[in-house]
This record gives C-alpha cells, sequence and structure tokens, in this order.
C-alpha cells in the first residue's frame, strides 16, 4: 500500500498544482475551469486507484484466510493492470500455497502410513493370539499333570519347582491375554454383544468371585446396590471384565482397607446413565497421575523397586471397553487415602 501511494505521489502533486493553477487564475474563467477539469481528472484518477488497490488487499486477504481454514488450493490473482506489489504479494501467496500443500499431502501421506502399520501390528497380534497361547496352555497342562503324578508318588517335596513354573507361566498367559485384548481392540476386531443383564444379580457374582482374593490382602469388600431399574442393555461380558480389573486394582493397591462396590443413577441433558462406582481406602494415586493411569503400560510407581505387579493394560483396555459399550470410566483420588473408580454406562432400549 505504500508503495503504491508513492506511486500515486505524483498524482496527487499534480492535482495540488491544479489546485495552485486555480488559485492562480484569478479572473480567468478559462484558465479556472481548465485547472478545475485536471483537478477532477485527477481526484478521479485517485479515486479509481483506491478502490482498485482496495479490492486487490480483500482478495489478498481471502486468499490468506483461505489458507489458514488449510485449503492451500485457493490462488491469489495475478492481474496484469495491478499494481507490481500486490501482484508479488499474489505471486508470493501462490508458491506459499503450493509449498504448503506438498508439506500437507506429505503429512497425510506419513499418516495415512502409520496408521496403515498400526492396523498391521494389531491385527498380526490378533491373529497370532492363537500361536501364543496354546504351547504356554500346554506347559500349564503338563505342569499341573506333573505335579499330580509326583503328589501320587509320594514326591510332594519336588512339587515347589513346578509350582513356580505354574505361577510364573500364567502370569505370562494373563500378560499376553492382555497384549492380544489391546490388540484386537485396535485392529477393531472386539464385538460387542449387548443382552439384557440385570445388574445386581451381575455384580453380586462378581462380589462373590473376588471374596476369597479379597479376604487374602485381608480387605474387606462391601456391596451398595441399589437400583429403581435393575436391568441394563449391554454386553455383560465386557462388563465384568471393566469391573474384574478395577476391583482386582481396588484389591492390589489396598492393605486391611475397604474396598465398596456401589451403584447409582444420574440423568444428564434428558439421557439416564447407570454408575457403578468402585471405591478402596488404598494408596491412593498422586494427582498428577490421575489420568496417565488410563495410558497403555503406565504405572504410577514405575521403578525397578515397585512393589505391585501388573502390566500397566488394566485400566487401557478398561477405558476403551467402556468406550465401546457408550459409556466412560472416571477416577477420584487422594494419596494416602484411597480412589473411586466410576464406570457411567447410557440406559439404551433394547432393540424392538
Ligand atoms: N485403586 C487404585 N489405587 C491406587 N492406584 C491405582 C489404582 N488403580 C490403578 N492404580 C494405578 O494405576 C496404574 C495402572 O493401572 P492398570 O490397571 O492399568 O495397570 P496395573 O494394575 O499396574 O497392571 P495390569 O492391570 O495390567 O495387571 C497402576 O499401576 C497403579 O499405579
Ligand atoms: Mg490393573
Amino acid at each position: 500500500v505504500d508503495h503504491g501511494v508513492g506511486q500515486r505521489q505524483c498524482g496527487v502533486e499534480e492535482l495540488l498544482d491544479a489546485v495552485r493553477l486555480l488559485g492562480a487564475a484569478g479572473d480567468d474563467p478559462r484558465a479556472a475551469a481548465a485547472a478545475v477539469r485536471a483537478a477532477a481528472a485527477e481526484l478521479a484518477e485517485l479515486r479509481g486507484f483506491k478502490a482498485r488497490t482496495e479490492r486487490e488487499m480483500e482478495e489478498l486477504c481471502q486468499t490468506i484466510s483461505a489458507f489458514a481454514a488449510l485449503e492451500y488450493d485457493r490462488r491469489a490473482p495475478v492481474v496484469e493492470g495491478s499494481d507490481d506489489i500486490t501482484n508479488a504479494m499474489a505471486i508470493g501467496l501462490n508458491m506459499m500455497g503450493e509449498e504448503l500443500s506438498h508439506s500437507v499431502g506429505a503429512l497425510v501421506a506419513a499418516r495415512d502410513a502409520a496408521l496403515a502399520a498400526s492396523r498391521a501390528k494389531s491385527s498380526f497380534l490378533a491373529n497370532i493370539s492363537h500361536e501364543l497361547r496354546t504351547p504356554l496352555n500346554a506347559i500349564i497342562g503338563y505342569a499341573e499333570l506333573l505335579r499330580e503324578d509326583l503328589v501320587e508318588a509320594e514326591q510332594e517335596g519336588l512339587t515347589l519347582d513346578l509350582d513356580r513354573l505354574m505361577i510364573a507361566a500364567r502370569h505370562l498367559l494373563a500378560l499376553i491375554e492382555d497384549i492380544l485384548d489391546l490388540a484386537r481392540i485396535e485392529a477393531g476386531r472386539v464385538e460387542v454383544r449387548p443382552a439384557r443383564v440385570d445388574l445386581p444379580t451381575l455384580l453380586s457374582e462378581l462380589a462373590a468371585t473376588l471374596d476369597p482374593s479379597v479376604r487374602a490382602a485381608g480387605n474387606r469388600l462391601h456391596t451398595r446396590i441399589a437400583l429403581a431399574r435393575p436391568w441394563l442393555w449391554t454386553d455383560p461380558l465386557r462388563l465384568q471384565q471393566i469391573l474384574l480389573n478395577i476391583l482386582g486394582n481396588a484389591n492390589k493397591f489396598t492393605s486391611r482397607g475397604d474396598i465398596t462396590l456401589s451403584t447409582g443413577e444420574v440423568e444428564e441433558d434428558g439421557r439416564a446413565f447407570v454408575i457403578v462406582a468402585v471405591a478402596d481406602t488404598g494408596i491412593g494415586i498422586p494427582a498428577d497421575k490421575l489420568e496417565a493411569v488410563f495410558d497403555a503400560f503406565t504405572q504410577v510407581d514405575n521403578t525397578s523397586t515397585r512393589r505391585y505387579g501388573g502390566t500397566g493394560l488394566g485400566l487401557t483396555i478398561s477405558r476403551r471397553l467402556c468406550e465401546m459399550l457408550g459409556g466412560t470410566i472416571s477416577v477420584e483420588s487422594e494419596c494416602g487415602r484411597g480412589s473411586v473408580f466410576r464406570v457411567k454406562l447410557p440406559r439404551v432400549d433394547p432393540p424392538a
């Protein structure tokens, strides 16, 4: 614009000259008329220039806005009659657009390649699940047989090593199951199979299943289940898996404390939800780790001397499963006082 104004400086000076001439014309009407005509012509020229410049600037601004909206194929017009600087800016913008669309194209290709690689990895893992599990199950099975043989042969003293072998093999199997579960979820191979679920029954059965390990850890498990409508339309196996993970964690990270399994109902934006909460009085989670615990392989204590076993996949899997059921999972916790994990599931009507 400055350049354009500079270019037009002579136009302004000519206009001033014309005005001066008008002043000097005095009583000479012809000289005055000529000066007024010259001034008017210059003025019209300047107005035209102003309007053109505004239009060109407007077009350049639109191109810049289009870039900001990721439309890099938009071209700024280069017009022969336009100001040189405007055209130079348009050419510069067009070159920038081309560069950007190349870079974006390369980024999109890289993202697609990464996604394809990740899918290939997940689907490979999902495919070899059988291959990994079969030999491990055979190891566990034969160890059990051997153990029985030893007991029969009254060689109980020799079973200790076999017990260790079985514990390690079961641990490995659980780990493989978790990794494969996550791979299947990521490869989109996990199907949700909803059914009519009687929630209080499902929860009491879970509590009964867990009771021995809760007692073994010196904890107490309380259930507070009260629902106006006990039925839920959801996938019972997936719901069990989610709750087993959370209850297992509550028991693992609590010693000689209380674990409470409770239910609630809420309505948000006219939609009804059921909440299943697991509260414990265990070690709690530091505030800055509250979200990270849902990331794969992430544990609050990741030192080599950590006290609690596990892989750091339980909550990742639980959150993904919850989302597949249309729900969410959240946590509140205070270090040294305990944690509350809440699973919130929508009440959906069964298909007619
Ligand atoms: N109830 C809880 N109290 C305290 N910390 C918890 C609790 N639940 C989870 N955490 C923290 O979150 C981390 C991640 O939990 P997650 O269930 O994903 O993994 P994990 O229990 O360590 O291993 P995995 O479940 O794979 O066997 C845990 O290692 C622990 O640090
Ligand atoms: Mg866990």
